[in-house]
């Protein structure tokens, strides 16, 4: 089989990864990728946005089957794309209509949905500039912290969590003025829930589905979870607390309840769905539902499952889900995100990365990467997820906090406590 995977950052160079090892592909093209991508297939100079150009791509390399990373496409409909051209209807595409995709594009959707269908979830109200009012009304009647969503995509900025009554109501209003532009034409209040998190990801093609490895993920950048929101700092897997008995209850509760929700809407979904969930004294609620993978998430879930991954994916695609079977690796895994320095905020890009073949015993994930004059360099705020194996959580993070050391940048900084609250 001929692949086409969409995106450039860890996430990708992990599902690259773990594609490449399928006995079903042919080859493996990445757009746009990166330089750890540019090593398990070949790189094409094409964004994972641009449908014309990916349509042509396909066609010409006889493409049977496109993985989509990120939810930009999704969200942008590249499912409707391929299912509406009847040159591309064939090809097999991971990743939901965009119908489904609303579960990540619209909170106020999201939120909505999970209304109709009995999943739990913290009480909201959706307001916009008109419905203001009722907005500030609805915060008076929530104990502090306040919780803001713009309903829209915000690259991971969107979430406000104020502690006083009054700026909440200054930032609902400045959202709905468009701080987030028209993401934050309507935003989501939200009871601010108290709990730990974890990031459950269900493999569905709209009939069947597979839970996969459960992961946590650290998402400050600094230690002990203080400082501001990153795209994802570290990731472990297993999670202790998501024990038999509460993933009992996020596969009743919610996993079983979305599926069918989404076959009652008749909305087309074959692809992954990514429950951020909390765990709110023993019971599952969840936080936000994504229509792709988690990264870091990705960079230990693809460690954890022994399948041939192509199969599991074609199963999805050709709503034979059922007939596959997962078998997940015992082991635990862990990974460590070397990020730039003054990342989430400004950050330089361009630094020389070196160490990267001293490695030993980890699996090194490209995130923001690119070869220069046949040097691999920086490009972007999260750089290398140095992931590992290890008979527990211990023994595998300190196989990668020995190699997050080995490999240097100007500026390198990572948080050497992740998995420090299990
Ligand atoms: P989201 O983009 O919806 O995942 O929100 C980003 C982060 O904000 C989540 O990972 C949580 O840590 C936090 N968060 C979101 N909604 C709530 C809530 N209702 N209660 C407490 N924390 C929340
Ligand atoms: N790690 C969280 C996310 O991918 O959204």
């Amino acid at each position: 089989m001929n692949i086409l995977l969409l995106g450039s950052g860890g996430r990708e160079h992990a599902l690259a990864w773990k594609i490449g090892q399928s006995p079903k592909l042919n080859k493996l093209f990445i757009a746009p990728g990166n330089a750890g991508t540019a090593a398990t297939g070949i790189n094409i100079q094409i964004s994972a946005t641009d449908f014309p150009a990916i349509r042509a791509f396909v066609l010409e390399n006889d493409i049977n089957m496109v993985v989509v990373g990120p939810e930009d496409p999704l969200v942008k409909g590249i499912y409707d794309f391929f299912q509406q051209d009847p040159a591309l209807k064939q090809i097999l595409l991971i990743g939901p209509s965009k119908a489904g995709a609303q579960l990540e594009g619209s909170k106020d959707f999201a939120k909505a949905f999970m209304q109709r269908h009995g999943i739990p979830t913290a009480n909201y109200l959706s307001v916009t500039q008109g419905t203001i009012d009722e907005g500030f009304r609805f915060l008076e009647s929530l104990p502090a912290p306040y919780v803001l969503k713009a309903d829209g995509l915000a690259a991971g900025k969107g979430v406000l969590i104020i502690p006083d009554r009054a700026i909440a109501q200054k930032e609902l209003q400045e959202m709905l003025g468009g701080m987030f532009g028209d993401a934050s034409k309507t935003v989501v209040i939200e009871q601010f829930l108290s709990g730990i998190e974890c990031s459950v990801f269900v493999l569905t093609d709209g009939k069947d589905y597979k839970i996969l490895p459960v992961a946590k993920d650290y998402k400050r950048i600094g230690e002990g979870d203080t400082g501001l929101n990153t795209g994802g700092m570290g990731a472990v897997s297993p999670v202790p607390f998501a024990d038999d008995t509460f993933m009992r209850k996020v596969e009743d509760r919610i996993v079983i309840p979305t599926i069918k929700g989404l076959q009652q809407e008749n909305i087309d979904y074959r692809g992954f769905i990514f429950l951020g969930l909390i765990n709110v004294n023993g019971e599952p609620m969840v936080i936000e539902y994504n229509c792709r993978m988690g990264d870091p998430e990705t960079e230990v879930v693809m460690l954890r499952i022994q399948s041939d991954l192509v199969d599991l994916l074609e199963g999805v695609a050709t709503q034979s889900l059922a007939e596959k079977i997962l078998t997940e690796d015992t082991r635990s895994a862990v990974t460590v995100m070397l990020v730039s320095g003054g990342y989430p905020g400004d950050y330089e890009k361009g630094k020389e990365i070196t160490g990267l073949n001293q490695v030993e015993n980890s699996i090194v994930f490209h995130a923001g990467t690119r070869s220069e004059n046949g040097k691999i360099v920086t490009n972007g705020g999260r750089v290398i997820a140095v992931s590992s194996y290890g008979k527990d959580k211990a023994e595998a993070l300190a196989q990668s906090f020995e190699n997050a050391k080995i490999i240097s940048f100007d500026k390198k900084y990572f948080r050497s406590d992740i998995g420090f609250d299990l």
